[in-house]
């Protein structure tokens, strides 16, 4: 990949090249976001079991969301992502995860219904409104009980967050205003938990249809 990469208009091309920039000193940047990732979980975990639960991490990075669901008593833990770099750190630091290199759009490798939980930190407020729709849909055809989405809020972003997600020419502003709305058009029960620091777990229920 080239500096090219990161003025391209093929999103998932831009996403690699900014990840794999990244990844060696990823998790020391975001070090005191992922300081809060157990507290998130433990509000998860009051509405959802993990114990026992198959899970998908969408978008794992390296690895440190997938982690604590392997921790907790999940079975078996699966992580994938676009980047090879940040994959590369996740299976230093996790042997006891799989990990593949796989863009989420199409998710062929696993069949319908194969994870109990497929979840995705951080990663759909990153792409177009057009490919986050078509990543959520893979992510609910592949889950057979939940999906799992931990990510922004609608509450304005801090000015620190809005520089890192400008360079990372996210799309998280169109994220805070359809995510919600675009989620519950699947037609199954949709949870949303407010968490502190402009986040919130979204949660789909599989097991309850609705309208
Ligand atoms: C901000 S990081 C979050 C990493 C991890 N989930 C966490 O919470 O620490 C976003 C990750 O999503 C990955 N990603 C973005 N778009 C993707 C796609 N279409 N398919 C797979 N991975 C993707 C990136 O490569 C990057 O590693």
């Amino acid at each position: 990949m080239s500096l090219l990469d990161y003025f391209s208009k093929d999103g998932f091309r831009r996403e690699e090249f900014v990840f794999d920039t990244i990844a060696p000193v990823y998790d020391f940047i975001t070090m005191f976001a992922t300081m809060k990732y157990s507290k998130a979980i433990n509000q998860l975990r009051k509405h959802l079991p993990i114990g026992g639960a198959s899970v998908l991490d969408v978008g794992c990075g390296t690895g440190q969301w997938a982690r604590l669901f392997k921790e907790l008593g999940a079975t078996r833990v699966v992580g994938i992502d676009l980047s090879g770099r940040m994959l590369a750190r996740a299976r230093r630091s996790y042997p006891d995860i799989e990990f593949y290199k796989v863009n989420a759009v199409d998710m062929r490798m696993f069949e319908d219904n194969s994870f109990d939980i497929v979840t995705a930190s951080f990663v759909l407020h990153g792409p177009d409104r057009y490919n986050r729709n078509r990543i959520l849909s893979e992510m609910i055809r592949v889950a057979r009980v939940a999906v799992v989405v931990h990510d922004f809020d609608s509450r304005p972003l801090p000015f620190f967050s809005r520089l890192v997600e400008n360079i990372e020419r996210s799309h998280y502003r169109d994220f805070q205003a359809s995510f919600l709305d675009d989620l519950r058009q699947f037609g199954y029960g949709v949870r949303k938990v407010e968490l502190r620091s402009h986040l919130a777990l979204y949660i789909l229920n599989k097991r309850m249809r609705v309208g």
